[in-house]
C-alpha cells in the first residue's frame, strides 16, 4: 500500500458523521455542493450510543421536508406537553394550547440511522472507521483533512471549507489556537444516572420531577422500552447499582399523595451522563466552522443538544449555499454570530431548567424554598408556562 496520501478534491470537508455532519452532508448534496464526511466510529457504535430523545418541531421538519425517510412520523411519538412535578404534584404544560407547537419523542440514534440510510441511498461519500485524522491549513484558501481509511489508505482532502461536527471531544475545536477562541464553561456538581428498562410506559408524556431527594426524568422509548434518569453524583459508578436500588431511588423522587407509581421491569442499560455547559466563541477559525457539540454543549435537561446541532447546520448550510450560489461570503461571515444567538438562548434555557429542577446537597433552606417559589411561579402563570413551552418546543428557525 502506498504511503503517499491520495489527494481528494471537494468543496466541503465534514469531520464527524453523527447527526449534524450527516444532515449537513445531506443538505449540501441536495444543493449540488460536493462534500465528504469522515467519522472515526463505525455505524454500529454510533447507532448504539444512547442520547436524548426529544425533537423540536423545526428539527422534525428538517427531517421530513428534505427527503429523509419519514420514519420520525411513523415510529416517533408526538407529545403535546410535559408534566412538571414537585411537592409530589404533577402540573401539565399543554404546549399546543400554550404555543401551538408539539415535540416528538424520537431518539437521536434513530435520527442518525435515518440520516445514514439517506446518505447511503443517495450515494453520499461517508467514510466510517477512519483513524489518524487531522485538520490543517485552516487559515488558507485550501483547508485540508488528513485521515487513514478503514483499509489503511492515507487520504488528504482539499476543500474550500471544513465543517467541524465531531462532537465535544473532537479534533476540530482543538485545532483552533487557544488565543483565537474564548471557552465559556461551567460545571455542575451533579450528573444524570440514565437507564433503559423493559417495561410499559409509566406515563403518556415526559415527567420532569423536582424533589428533596433530587431530580428525576421519566421518559419513554416505545410501548415496551422506557428511558428514565435521576440526578446523581458525577463520580457515581453505574455498574454497582442493583435494579432494586435504582427503582427505589427513582420512585422516591416521584412519590406523592396521588400515589403515582413507576411501572418496573428489567433494566438493561445503566450509564452516568456528564453534565456541563460550554460554548466556544467564535464558531469559526479561518475556513473551519464548528457546528453542534463540537462548538457547544448543554446539559440534557432542556433536551436541546441535538436540536441546536441541527439548527447550526441549517444556518451553516444556507450560508454555504449562498456562497456557492452568489459568490457572496456575507452569510458565511455571519455564521458564527447567527448560530450563537440561538445557542445562548438555549444555554440560558438549559441552565434555567437545570437549576430549577435539581437540588444541591449543600443547598440552604433559602435556596430550597426559592426553587419551589420559582416552580410555582412557572406553573401558576400562563406567561410562565408559555416561556417554558416556547423554549422547549423550539424558537422558530430563522
Ligand atoms: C430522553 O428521552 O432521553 C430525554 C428526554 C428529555 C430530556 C433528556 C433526555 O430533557
Amino acid at each position: 500500500m502506498s504511503t503517499e496520501p491520495q489527494i481528494v478534491r471537494t468543496q466541503v470537508g465534514i469531520v464527524g458523521g453523527g447527526p449534524a455532519g450527516l444532515m449537513l452532508s445531506h443538505l449540501l448534496s441536495r444543493a449540488g455542493i460536493e462534500n465528504i464526511v469522515i467519522e472515526k466510529r463505525d455505524h454500529e457504535t454510533i447507532y448504539k450510543t444512547h442520547r436524548a430523545g426529544i425533537l423540536e418541531a423545526g428539527s422534525v421538519r428538517m427531517l421530513t421536508e428534505t427527503g429523509i425517510d419519514g420514519r420520525v412520523l411513523t415510529h416517533g411519538h408526538r407529545h403535546d406537553g410535559i408534566d412538571l412535578r414537585f411537592k409530589g404534584v404533577s402540573h401539565r404544560l399543554d404546549f399546543q394550547d400554550l404555543v401551538g407547537e408539539s415535540v416528538w419523542l424520537y431518539p437521536q440514534n434513530e435520527v442518525f440511522f435515518d440520516l445514514a440510510a439517506a446518505r447511503a441511498r443517495d450515494g453520499g461519500d461517508v467514510r466510517y472507521s477512519v483513524t489518524e485524522s487531522e485538520v490543517l491549513d485552516l487559515e488558507t484558501a485550501v483547508p485540508k483533512i488528513r485521515f487513514t481509511d478503514a483499509t489503511g489508505q492515507r487520504f488528504e482532502v482539499h476543500a474550500d471549507f471544513i465543517a467541524g461536527t465531531d462532537g465535544s471531544q473532537g479534533i476540530c475545536k482543538r485545532a483552533i489556537p487557544a488565543q483565537e477562541r474564548s471557552d465559556h464553561f461551567i460545571a455542575y456538581p451533579f450528573a444524570w444516572f440514565g437507564i433503559l428498562t423493559e417495561a410499559p410506559p409509566s406515563a403518556p408524556e415526559l415527567i420532569y420531577a423536582h424533589s428533596e431527594h433530587g431530580f428525576a426524568l421519566i421518559s419513554q422509548r416505545s410501548g415496551n422500552v422506557q428511558r428514565m434518569y435521576f440526578q446523581c453524583d458525577p463520580a457515581e459508578d453505574a455498574s454497582t447499582w442493583s435494579d432494586e436500588r435504582i427503582w427505589a431511588e427513582l420512585q422516591r423522587r416521584v412519590d406523592g399523595p396521588d400515589g403515582f407509581t413507576l411501572k418496573r421491569g428489567p433494566i438493561f442499560e445503566k450509564m452516568v451522563l456528564p453534565f456541563r455547559s460550554y460554548v466556544c466563541e467564535p464558531l469559526r477559525f479561518g475556513n473551519l466552522f464548528l457546528a453542534g457539540d463540537a462548538g457547544h454543549t448543554v446539559p440534557p435537561t432542556g433536551a436541546k443538544g441535538l436540536n441546536l446541532a441541527l439548527a447550526d447546520v441549517k444556518v451553516l448550510f444556507e450560508a454555504l449555499e449562498s456562497f456557492y450560489g452568489t459568490g457572496s461570503s456575507e452569510l458565511v461571515d455571519g455564521y458564527s454570530d447567527t448560530a450563537l444567538e440561538r445557542v445562548w438562548k438555549a444555554q440560558n434555557f438549559s441552565y434555567w431548567m437545570t437549576t430549577m429542577l435539581h437540588s444541591r446537597e449543600d443547598q440552604s433552606t433559602f435556596e430550597r424554598q426559592r426553587i419551589l417559589g420559582e416552580l410555582e411561579g412557572v406553573v401558576n402563570s400562563r406567561y410562565g408556562q408559555q416561556y417554558l413551552a416556547e423554549a422547549y418546543t423550539g424558537w422558530p428557525h430563522r
